[in-house]
């Protein structure tokens, strides 16, 4: 029997390659055999990682993109089908939390302001929509591929101070199954849409919430451990072999499920 989490080939499409986790486990996929297309706003950190990839024997390609620019998100799609004639896979892993949307521990709702609340929603929920209808099209026509989106623990439990965030993580929790639902009834088995739901990974959205400038973890970075089962936050590369069994054949009647990676953080209830 084949192996079933073989991707050797499969052309992966990553928003917010850039960031943490994208850029993590997009080498890991490059090392699998799959042709990696980062989609990052910084260009100079994008080649950065593709020159590491490929100087590692990967195949990837740098792709600069606003995910909530529908023209310069079809015209990626575009250029990486020029390049590698099909997408099997899009990663949604642009998003995170934002400054702006934060309320610091002295304010309360009050406090909250609608655009930056806005900014935050577009961001994690219309700049997964965007793509996804984008990338869709090509998969369609394959009759095959599959979508990962970017959820949290936030979208299960709302967590304080990040209402916006965790709104726009549980809509994209909801979009998910939609998506599997309508992507099945409307163009068959084919395809397939799921989400992960990282726990607590330190990384560039999120390190002013969690750690101090001294890198010490903030009273949140410590409530965030007292209730991981694990004691500890999770580790970037910790995500990849959920990623590449979601994208795989041995997924294939996987599809509108959030495959959570939190040691066991949502299992935790006092
Ligand atoms: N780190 C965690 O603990 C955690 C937990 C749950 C979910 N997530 C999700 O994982 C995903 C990856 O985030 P991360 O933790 O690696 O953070 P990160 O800040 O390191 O990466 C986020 C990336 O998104 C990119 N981005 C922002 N706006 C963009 C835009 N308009 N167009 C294109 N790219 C844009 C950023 O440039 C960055 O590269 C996010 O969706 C985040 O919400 C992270």
């Amino acid at each position: 029997m084949k192996n079933l989490f073989d991707i050797k080939d499969y052309v992966v499409v990553i928003t917010g390659g850039t960031g943490v986790l994208g850029r993590c486990i997009a080498k890991y996929l490059a090392e699998q055999g799959a042709k990696v297309c980062i989609l990052g706003r910084k260009e100079e950190v994008g080649q950065a990682i593709v020159e590491d990839i490929v100087k590692n024997g990967g195949v990837a390609k740098f792709y600069k993109t606003d995910v909530m620019n529908q023209k310069i998100v079809e015209q990626n799609c575009k250029d990486i089908l020029a390049d590698f004639g099909r997408v099997d896979t899009l990663l949604n892993a642009a998003g995170g939390n934002q400054k702006g949307a934060t309320i610091t521990p002295d304010q309360n709702f009050f406090d909250l302001k609608a655009d930056e609340f806005q900014k935050v929603l577009n961001l994690n929920l219309t700049g997964t929509v965007i793509p996804t209808q984008v990338f869709l099209r090509p998969m369609v026509k394959q009759g095959k591929g599959s979508v990962i989106n970017f959820s949290s623990m936030a979208a299960f439990r709302p967590m304080t101070r990040v209402c916006g965030y965790a709104a726009a993580k549980a809509g994209i929790s909801n979009f998910t199954a939609y998506m599997a639902h309508e992507t099945a009834m409307k163009f068959g088995e084919g395809i397939r849409v799921n989400a992960i739901a990282p726990g607590f990974f330190i990384t560039e959205q999120n390190r002013a919430l969690l750690t101090n400038p001294d890198g010490s973890f903030t009273q949140r970075g410590k409530d965030v451990i007292r209730q991981t089962p694990f004691g500890r936050m999770g580790k970037p590369e910790e995500l990849c072999g959920t990623i590449q069994y979601l994208m795989s054949d041995a997924a294939a009647f996987v599809t509108g499920t959030v495959a959570v990676v939190d040691g066991g953080f949502n299992t935790f209830a006092m």
